[in-house]
Order: structure tokens, then C-alpha cells, then sequence
């Protein structure tokens, strides 16, 4: 993959590009990143990128010329999404990290100032994602979020320790408790089935944990997560009221998913 970001700021990134995985992937050849300077593609004397707002109000407003002539000289002929981070962006998720991963190429604009001129977003820009509910001075840590989210995703770049498969969200559903040595620390003890040995029993134990922590902190997420009947039975059961994205579409001749039972019981391990 080869990702291109266009920023006023490109020393911003020199860090973060250049550590963890990130850095494994771009020396493993999974991925090669090129910051662009906008104000190189000004041609005024004095490399002018921003500008006042038509109409008068407060703040500059980035200029469209240098935006367009530096994407157009990087891009070619090449097509590839090209990408503005801005707050009124769609929200930035784990399916969209995932869509993102599937492009041979991306090209990712970050917004300063009030904005960016309308025709950049009108007739260059493919697509606005936003990170978050939330404002920041540009858009370069946004853009610092999105390549690290999309390239922990590519073929290779987390090793053979981890799989990304079984992250946070990867699942549609949060992660449960993670330990490690030892076994007891100031008399907290690591959870006993997790020193047993029994692969099936440890992973329908995760699974479970899984949709607990996730009832507990993000209820929201259950209503898209890919969940089996029995584990929407025992949802109720636990106290989730909320709605199934699926609970209509049971696999056919399944009973929809019950009332919550008088005492919870587990979820079968
Ligand atoms: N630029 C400023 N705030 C932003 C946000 N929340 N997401 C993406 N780009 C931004």
C-alpha cells in the first residue's frame, strides 16, 4: 500500500511514522508513506497556503490551488481515495480502518485553520472522516490515527505474536481482561481458568468477558455485533435491553430470542 498525506505540518509525523509498527511495516515493504509539504505546490512569492474568508469573519481559510496541484502532481493518473480529515467528517470506525486497508492507495489532505476552501471537499476530495466529537488544530493527528489504524491492519504488520482479528471492535465487540506473570500480585489472583490449560473452556470464558465488558461500557455496540441466539438469550439475562440487529433474522426455525430468565444463569463455558 502507499499512503500520501498532504499537510502544512510535516514534521508532525516524523515521529510517530517512525516507531512501533508502523515503522515494522513500512521497512517490511507492507507500506510505504509519503508526506507532502502544500506550501511546496504555492507559487507566490511568498508561499501563501491560507487566505481570508469571502464574506469576512474570523479565522484564514486554506487556499485551493496548492491543495489541488499537489495532489494532481503526487497522484498522476492514478485514482485512489482521497481523503479530508476534518471535524465534519463521517465518523472514522474499525469498519471503515478495514474498508480503508482494501486500497492499493490512499491520499489523505489535513485540514487546518477554519477549513479547507469548499471546492477542495466539491471537486478533489473523495471522502471527510472525522476521528471523533471533538475539535483539534488540524488535521495531521487525525490522519496519524487513521494510517495506524489501516496499516495494523495489512497482511503481516503485527507478526506472528497477535492477530488483528481478535482486536477490540475487530469483533464488534470490546475485549475482555488480559493478564500476564504472575499468577497472583499482592494477593489479586489471575482468573483460575485461565491457568487451566482447557483451550475451548479459556476461549468461550474471552468470549464471554467479552460481552460482558462490552455490555458494561459500550451497550451501543450489541446492536451490531454478530451474536449467536444463545449469547442474545444471555445478554437479556444479564439486563440488556437493548435492540439486535439480527433478532429478526435468527437463523430460520430458531425461537427470537427470550424474555430475561427469573435467576441468570452463566453462559454455558
Ligand atoms: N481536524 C480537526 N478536528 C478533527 C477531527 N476530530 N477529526 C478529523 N480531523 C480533524
Amino acid at each position: 500500500m502507499r499512503i500520501d498525506i498532504f499537510t502544512l505540518f510535516p514534521e508532525m509525523f516524523v515521529g510517530p511514522f517512525a516507531a512501533s509498527i508502523i515503522k515494522r511495516a513500512q521497512e517490511r515493504g507492507l507500506v510505504s508513506i509519503h508526506i507532502h509539504n502544500i506550501r511546496d505546490w504555492a507559487t507566490d512569492k511568498h508561499q501563501i497556503t491560507d487566505d481570508t474568508p469571502y464574506g469576512g469573519g474570523g479565522g484564514m481559510v486554506m487556499k485551493p490551488e496548492p491543495i489541488f496541484a499537489a495532489v494532481e502532481a503526487v497522484r498522476g493518473d492514478d485514482t485512489c481515495p482521497v481523503i479530508l480529515l476534518t471535524p465534519q467528517g463521517r465518523g472514522f470506525t474499525q469498519a471503515g480502518a478495514q474498508e480503508l486497508a482494501a486500497h492499493p492507495r490512499l491520499a489523505l489532505i489535513c485540514g487546518r485553520y477554519e477549513g479547507v476552501d469548499e471546492r477542495v471537499r466539491e471537486h478533489l476530495v473523495t471522502d471527510e472522516l472525522s476521528i471523533g466529537d471533538y475539535v483539534l488544530s488540524g488535521g495531521e493527528p487525525a490522519a496519524i490515527v487513521v494510517v495506524d489504524a489501516v496499516v495494523r491492519l495489512l497482511p503481516g504488520a503485527l507478526g506472528y505474536e497477535r492477530s488483528a482479528v481478535e482486536d477490540s471492535h475487530a469483533t464488534g465487540l470490546l475485549e475482555g481482561p488480559h493478564y500476564t506473570r504472575p499468577a497472583e500480585f499482592r494477593g489479586w489472583k489471575v482468573p483460575e481458568i485461565l491457568l487451566s490449560g482447557h483451550h475451548a473452556r479459556i476461549a468461550a470464558w474471552r468470549r464471554q468477558q467479552a460481552l460482558l465488558r462490552t455490555l458494561q461500557r459500550r451497550p451501543d455496540l450489541l446492536a451490531r455485533a454478530p451474536l449467536t441466539r444463545q449469547e442474545r438469550v444471555w445478554l437479556r439475562e444479564q439486563g440488556y435491553t437493548g435492540p439486535f440487529a439480527d433478532e429478526e433474522g435468527t437463523e430460520r426455525g430458531e425461537e427470537p430470542a427470550r424474555q430475561p430468565a427469573d435467576s441468570p444463569k452463566p453462559l454455558a463455558l
